[in-house]
C-alpha cells in the first residue's frame, strides 16, 4: 500500500546530514550536520521529496494545493533528524544473562566468565530448544523497543545457535519478524561466534562446518547479507577468519568482523584483510596499533564502535575514537544489543557514552549513528541522511538541540518514528 502524503512541520532543529561529498563521513566532515531551523518535511510514496523552511513549504504549489490530501505531524519545535541506523545487534536469543551479569559483578570478567561455560555457550541451549515462532516474538519485540528509541533500520545477527538447524531457525526468525516490522532489517549470519560446545580443541572442524554446510545453506536460502566472524582471543583465530571470509565471498556475501575487543590481532591481519576481502566493517578494534588506523583511513571500511559493551562489561578503556576519526577513519555507533555484554536497544545511550568516555562530540556521535550507520551496511543511498529520494525515515526528539539527544541519558525523549513515510504511534 502507498503512504499517504505527510507533512513534518514545526520542526525546530532539522539535521539533514545530507553532504556533498561522496562516501562515509570522515574526520572533520563527521560533524557537519547541515541543521535547518523552523523546517517542514514533505514526504510521498515513502520517499523525502522536499526538505527546507516551514516557509519555503507553504509556498509550495503542489502543497497549496492538495493541503487536504496531506497528513501532518506537528513536531512541537523538537528536533527531527535521521531514523538511527543501528549496524550492529545481536537480537536472536531467548534469555538475559543473569548469572554472568553477577559474577561479572563480583569480579570475574569476560573471558574467564566465557571459560567456565557462560557467556555466549550460555545462551545456546535457550535458542536450540526454542521454536522458531518464540525466536521470531523475542526479535519483533527488540525491533519494537528499537523503534521506541528512535532507530529505523538494524543489522541483525544471527550467532547463539552455532548449528546447521539452530542458525538458520535463527535466521528464519529474523526474517519472519522483519516482515512484521515496518524498519529495515539487515540480516547477518554469524555461525562462527564461538566455537560450540563438541568442538572444543577442534576448531577446525567446526570452521568446515560453517564453510561447507551452513554458509552454502544460507545462501540457498537468501537468509544474509553479510557474514560476520568474532575473530578474537578465545574465539576464532585469524586464519580460521580468512579461510571463513573467503568461502563467505564466494557465495557472495559481504564481510565484517567482531575483532580487537579482547586482544590485538596479528601484525599485518588488518592490512592483509581490507586488501583481500573489503569487509563493509570491522567492530569493536579496542584494540588497535597506529599503522591500522592509517591502512583503515585509506580504505572505505568503517569501524563501528560499541561504547555499551565497554560500559555493560564495566572496563575503564573504551576504543580511541579521537584517533580514528582524527586520522580519518570512516567511524559508525551501534548500539551491539546482546544479552552478554550489552543489553540494550538505545542508540542515544550509545551516543551518550560515546561522548563522555570516547570524547567524541555530540554532533560526531549523530552522524556516526545515522549516515555512518548506513555505509556501514551498504545502505547509504537510501538511508541515513534526510534528501530528496532517501526512505522517510525519521525520528523526532522532544528536545530543542540536538545536543541534548546524548545529553540526557537514562531516559527517552524520542517521541515519534516515522517509517517510510508513516508515522509510527508515539511511543508516550
Ligand atoms: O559483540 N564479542 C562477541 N559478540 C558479542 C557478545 C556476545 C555475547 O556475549 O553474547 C559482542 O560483544
Ligand atoms: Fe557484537
Amino acid at each position: 500500500m502507498i503512504p499517504a502524503p505527510l507533512l513534518l512541520t514545526n520542526v525546530g532543529q532539522l539535521l539533514t546530514l545530507r553532504s556533498s561529498q561522496s562516501g562515509p563521513r570522515r574526520g572533520p566532515f563527521l560533524s557537519e550536520l547541515e541543521i535547518v531551523d523552523n523546517a517542514a518535511i514533505l514526504c510521498l510514496g515513502g520517499k523525502i521529496v522536499s526538505v527546507g523552511t516551514v516557509k519555503d513549504a507553504l509556498r509550495d504549489p503542489w502543497l497549496k494545493k492538495n493541503r487536504k490530501k496531506v497528513s501532518e505531524v506537528d513536531c512541537g519545535g523538537g528536533v527531527v533528524l535521521p531514523g538511527f541506523v543501528d549496524s550492529h545487534t545481536h537480537p536472536v536469543f531467548m534469555e538475559p544473562r543473569l548469572v554472568d551479569f553477577e559474577k561479572r559483578i563480583s569480579g570475574a570478567d569476560y573471558e574467564e566468565i566465557a571459560e567456565a561455560g557462560g557467556g555466549i555457550r550460555a545462551s545456546l541451549e535457550g535458542v536450540r530448544t526454542a521454536s522458531q515462532a518464540a525466536l521470531t516474538q523475542r526479535v519483533l519485540h527488540a525491533l519494537h523497543d528499537l523503534t521506541k528509541h528512535g532507530t529505523t533500520t538494524v543489522e541483525t545477527k544471527s550467532g547463539y545457535g552455532l548449528s546447521l538447524d539452530s542458525e538458520l531457525k535463527s535466521l528464519e526468525a529474523i526474517r519472519a519478524a522483519a516482515k512484521q516490522w515496518a524498519g529495515t532489517v539487515i540480516p547477518t549470519f554469524l555461525g562462527a561466534h564461538v566455537v560450540p560446545p563438541g568442538y572444543r580443541g577442534r576448531s577446525q572442524s567446526y570452521v568446515e562446518i560453517v564453510c561447507k554446510e551452513m554458509l552454502p545453506a544460507v545462501a540457498k536460502r537468501k537468509l544474509a547479507k553479510f557474514v560476520d566472524v568474532f575473530c578474537d582471543r578465545g574465539a576464532f583465530s585469524e586464519i580460521e577468519c580468512s579461510t571463513i571470509f573467503g568461502a563467505a565471498l564466494q557465495h557472495g556475501f559481504g564481510v565484517r568482523a567482531h575483532l580487537g575487543q579482547l586482544s590485538s590481532p596479528r601484525d599485518g591481519f588488518i592490512e592483509s584483510m581490507l586488501e583481500c576481502c573489503r569487509p563493509a566493517s570491522l567492530d569493536h578494534m579496542d584494540h588497535v596499533r597506529d599503522h591500522e588506523v592509517a591502512a583503515l583511513a585509506k580504505s572505505d571500511t568503517v569501524v563501528t564502535l560499541v561504547p555499551g559493551a565497554n560500559y555493560f562489561l564495566g572496563l575503564e578503556q573504551y576504543p580511541p575514537a579521537r584517533k580514528f576519526i582524527n586520522a580519518g577513519v570512516a567511524v559508525a555507533l551501534a548500539t551491539d544489543y546482546n544479552p552478554g555484554t550489552s543489553p540494550t536497544v538505545s542508540m542515544p545511550m550509545a551516543m551518550s557514552l560515546a561522548c563522555t568516555h570516547m570524547k567524541m562530540s555530540p554532533a560526531e556521535s549523530i552522524a556516526a549513528a545515522t549516515i555512518n550507520g548506513a555505509w556501514a551496511l551498504g545502505l547509504a543511498d537510501r538511508k541515513g541522511s534526510v534528501e530528496p529520494g532517501k526512505d522517510a525515515d525519521l525520528t523526532v526528539f522532544d528536545v530543542r538541540d540536538y545536543r541534548e539527544i546524548p545529553y540526557w541519558f537514562g531516559v527517552n525523549r524520542c517521541v515519534q518514528t516515522i517509517i517510510g513515510g508513516v508515522a509510527l504511534a508515539s511511543p508516550a
